[in-house]
């Protein structure tokens, strides 16, 4: 398969995977405003649902595949007839289309979930690739719980399946059990063992389980994986999947160490995590990477000392390249005298250094009995301590 080695496909399953948890479901209109959103992300392929789960999702994918132009729109199906024509059926306007199937291959899910031999998985994973092949070149074939798969086993599967005419193949832990090591030498086994490899790309599709869905992928991606599998927010089944966000930042951030990086338009990026949480009604905690309200805000006084000095020294990337207008220095209990007099001056004040003293120690005993101190209330303060000619014209108080 040709492929750019220095360029990861960004695959972003938040309508399919995402949706699948808890909360998370979506109308028709609502996966729609997703999928624009994430076509002005320029992700790669959009897994827009499972087309046979419901007549919902079948409806929201051929809504999606109409409207979207750029990355291709992928239904998921199971390796059976039905399943894969649903999703052809659902595809049939989409300009760039993918099916994707998937069977487990883990001893655990093959006798109590499919209660199939190896050789019964083999024949129904190869007739479902070669079935979704008559309706597109497109096939992506998924080996669920690929991690906990007996390794020589798996890489029958995965020969088998590119043979059949697999174009993508993705090996994901299901259940979010491996750790960045192990994740990466499944990753170089398959590629150094399976003889027809360079046939087709290989994926991730990492569970956070144990907080290590983006450490797996992105070990994954060391290890040769060119496709990662993602969601907006890392939302998805249990704990979720692999934080898009994170993943591009990750590999753009520190290009150094894993040379490929993506197609995304980060300065997008918090957009459309504010659309994704919108519509789920889900909202990103605080500190979350990236996205989060405090990923680029800053209250102890050393630290808001330091970015006014050069950002530098607190921040490794900028606000404004994930799509924040600018860092927040937030004034609060441990903010210092720095914060407080660029804050004034923002504010249209232009106080000499014994004002600032007094206005500081008012702010310091009120901040102490607030979470956060606002513009409203540092005018109110400064104001009392100021004379009338350090207020400028436009002062807000
Ligand atoms: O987690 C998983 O294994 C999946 C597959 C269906 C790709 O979501
Ligand atoms: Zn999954």
């Amino acid at each position: 398969m040709n492929y750019d080695p220095n360029r990861v496909i960004i695959f972003d399953t938040t309508l399919r995977d995402g949706e699948q948890s808890p909360g998370h479901s979506m109308t028709t209109s609502e996966k729609l405003d997703v999928a624009c959103a994430l076509e002005s992300l320029r992700v790669d392929v959009i897994e827009a649902g499972f087309a046979c789960s419901s007549p919902g999702d079948f409806e929201a994918i051929d809504t999606i595949a109409r409207t979207v132009r750029e990355p291709a729109v992928c239904s998921l199906a199971r390796c059976v007839e039905s399943d894969i024509k649903a999703a052809a059926e659902a595809l049939r306007h989409a300009k760039n289309k993918r099916i994707h199937v998937f069977i487990a291959t883990s001893p655990i899910h093959r006798e109590f979930k499919l209660r199939a031999s190896k050789e019964e998985v083999i024949t129904r994973a190869i007739s479902g690739v070669r079935y979704a092949r008559k309706f597109t070149d497109n096939v992506e074939f998924s080996a669920e719980d690929a991690f906990r798969t007996e390794p020589d086993f798996l890489v029958e599967v995965v020969t088998r399946t590119i043979e059949a005419g697999a174009t993508t193949i993705n090996l994901p832990d299901t259940v979010g059990y491996a750790t960045p090591d192990e994740y990466a030498a499944m990753i170089r086994d398959v590629r150094s063992r399976v003889p027809n490899i360079k046939r087709a790309i290989i994926s991730t599709h990492c569970h956070n389980d144990l907080g290590l869905a983006v450490a797996n992928s992105l070990a994954g991606v060391q290890a040769g994986a060119r496709q990662v599998e993602c969601t907006i927010n890392g939302i998805g089944e249990r704990a979720g999947n692999a934080a898009l966000e994170e993943i591009v930042m990750a590999l753009r951030t520190r290009r150094d160490v894993y040379g490929p990086v993506s197609s995304i338009d980060t300065t997008k990026l918090v957009q459309t995590s504010r659309t994704v949480a919108g519509v789920t009604g889900s909202h990103v905690q605080r500190n979350k990477a990236i996205v989060g309200r405090n990923a680029f805000a800053h209250e102890s006084g050393i630290h808001q000392h330091g970015m006014l000095a050069n950002p530098e020294t607190y921040e490794i990337m900028r606000p404004e390249d994930v799509g924040f207008a600018a860092s927040d220095l937030v004034l609060g209990k441990h903010s210092g005298r720095a914060a407080l007099r660029e804050r004034t001056r923002k504010l249209g004040y232009d106080i000499d250094e014994g004002t600032l003293d007094r206005a500081f120690a008012e702010f310091k005993t009120f901040a102490d009995s607030r979470k956060a101190v606002d513009d409203d209330d540092v005018g109110r303060i400064v104001a009392r301590h100021c004379a009338p000619d350090q207020k400028m014209d436009g002062a807000i108080i």
